[in-house]
C-alpha cells in the first residue's frame, strides 16, 4: 500500500495549540503538509488569549524537520478568520485543506444556561467553521481542489446532558457540511465532519483517568488526516473515531409508509401507523434534500 502523502499541501487547523487539533497537525507535517497552527491559546470556556499553545506546536514540527507557522487569531469572527486563511497565502501561496477544529465548552442545564454561554460557544463552534470556511472558499475553488474537515460531537448527533449550546452548534456544522458537499462538488472540494472521542482537556474532567488514557489523541488523528488527503473522494460524510474505533454515523430515513393525499389523511391514520413511520427497518440515507424530495413526491401516483 502506497504511503499517503501532503507533499506541496498547505493546511489550515484551527485550534491547533493542543488536544486534538495539534495530533492532526503533528500528523499532516509528518506526511510532508505545511501547516498553519492557529490557536487563540485561551481557557476552555473561551476566555483568554495567549501565542504560547500555538508557538509551542509551530515549534514541535520545526524540529521534526517539518514546515508550520502559527497564527493567534480566533475563529468566532470574521475578520480573524480571514486572518487566518490569509497566514497560509502570506506564507505558502495557497490552502489545500482546512481543519474547522477549535473549540470551547461552556456546559449548563438548559434551564440555567445564559444567553452570553449560548452566543459564544455557537460564535467559535458554528460561526468559526462557517467564516473559516468562507474564507478558504475561493482559494479552494479557484485551484479546483479542497479538504474540509471539521469537528462535530456525539453530544450533538445524540445528545447530551448539560450541552444544549454545545450540541446545537455541532449539529449546524454537520448540516453547513451537507450544503458545502453539494456546492464544492463540482470543484473537487470535500466537506466531511469529525466525531471524535478522545481524552483532552476537554474531556479530562468528566472522564476518568483510566479511560482517558484509552482514549489518545492520536488514536483520531489518521481518520482526520485521510478524510484531509487525495484518496478521499467521500464528501458530506461523518466519521467517528476513538480508542482505535472507527466508523460512519448519518442521517438515515425508514420507508415510512404512504398514506393518500387523495383520499384525506387524519390524525388517527398516524395514530394506526406511528410504528412504520418510526421504524427505521430498511433505512437509508440521501445524497441531497432534492433527493429526499423526489422519494417522497415518487409514491404519488401522478399517472
Ligand atoms: P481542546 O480544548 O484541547 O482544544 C481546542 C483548542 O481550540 C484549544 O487549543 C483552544 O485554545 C482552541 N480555541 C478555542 N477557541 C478558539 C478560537 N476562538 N479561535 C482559535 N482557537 C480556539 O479540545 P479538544 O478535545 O482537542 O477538541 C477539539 C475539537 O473536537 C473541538 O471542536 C471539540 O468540540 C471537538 N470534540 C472533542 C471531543 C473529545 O472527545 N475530546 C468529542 C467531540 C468533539
Amino acid at each position: 500500500m502506497s504511503e499517503v502523502r501532503f507533499d506541496d499541501r498547505v493546511a489550515v487547523v484551527t485550534g491547533a495549540g493542543g488536544g486534538l487539533g495539534r495530533e492532526y497537525a503533528l500528523l499532516l507535517a509528518s506526511r510532508g503538509c505545511k501547516v498553519v497552527i492557529n490557536d487563540l491559546g485561551g481557557a476552555m470556556d473561551g476566555t483568554g488569549a495567549g501565542t504560547t499553545a500555538a508557538e509551542r506546536v509551530v515549534q514541535e514540527i520545526k524540529d521534526a524537520g517539518g514546515e508550520a507557522v502559527p497564527n493567534y487569531d480566533s475563529v468566532a469572527d470574521w475578520e480573524g478568520a480571514s486572518n487566518i486563511i490569509k497566514t497560509a497565502i502570506d506564507a505558502y501561496g495557497k490552502i489545500d485543506i482546512l481543519v474547522n477544529n477549535a473549540g470551547i465548552l461552556r456546559d449548563k442545564s438548559f434551564l440555567k444556561m445564559e444567553m452570553e454561554d449560548y452566543d459564544k460557544v455557537i460564535a467559535v463552534h458554528l460561526n468559526g467553521t462557517f467564516f473559516c470556511s468562507k474564507a478558504a472558499w475561493p482559494y479552494l475553488r479557484d485551484n479546483n481542489y479542497g479538504r474540509i474537515v471539521s469537528a462535530a460531537s456525539a453530544a450533538g448527533v445524540y445528545g447530551n446532558f448539560g450541552q444544549a449550546n454545545y450540541g446545537a452548534a455541532k449539529m449546524g456544522i454537520v448540516g453547513l457540511m451537507h450544503v458545502l458537499k453539494q456546492e464544492g462538488a463540482k470543484y473537487n472540494i470535500m466537506a466531511n465532519v469529525i466525531v471524535p472521542i478522545a481524552g483532552t482537556r476537554m474531556t479530562a474532567t468528566v472522564l476518568p483517568p483510566n479511560i482517558v488514557e484509552l482514549l489518545k489523541p492520536e488514536y483520531v488523528a489518521p481518520m482526520v488526516a485521510w478524510a484531509c488527503s487525495e484518496n478521499n473522494t467521500f464528501s458530506g460524510y461523518t466519521f467517528v473515531a476513538g480508542a482505535g474505533y472507527f466508523s460512519r454515523t448519518a442521517f438515515m430515513e425508514g420507508p415510512g409508509v404512504f398514506l393518500d393525499p387523495a383520499q384525506g389523511i387524519t390524525l388517527e391514520m398516524i395514530d394506526e401507523n406511528i410504528n412504520k413511520i418510526t421504524s427505521l427497518e430498511g433505512a437509508q440515507t440521501f445524497g441531497g434534500a432534492t433527493e429526499q424530495t423526489g422519494f417522497a413526491l415518487s409514491k404519488l401516483n401522478l399517472g
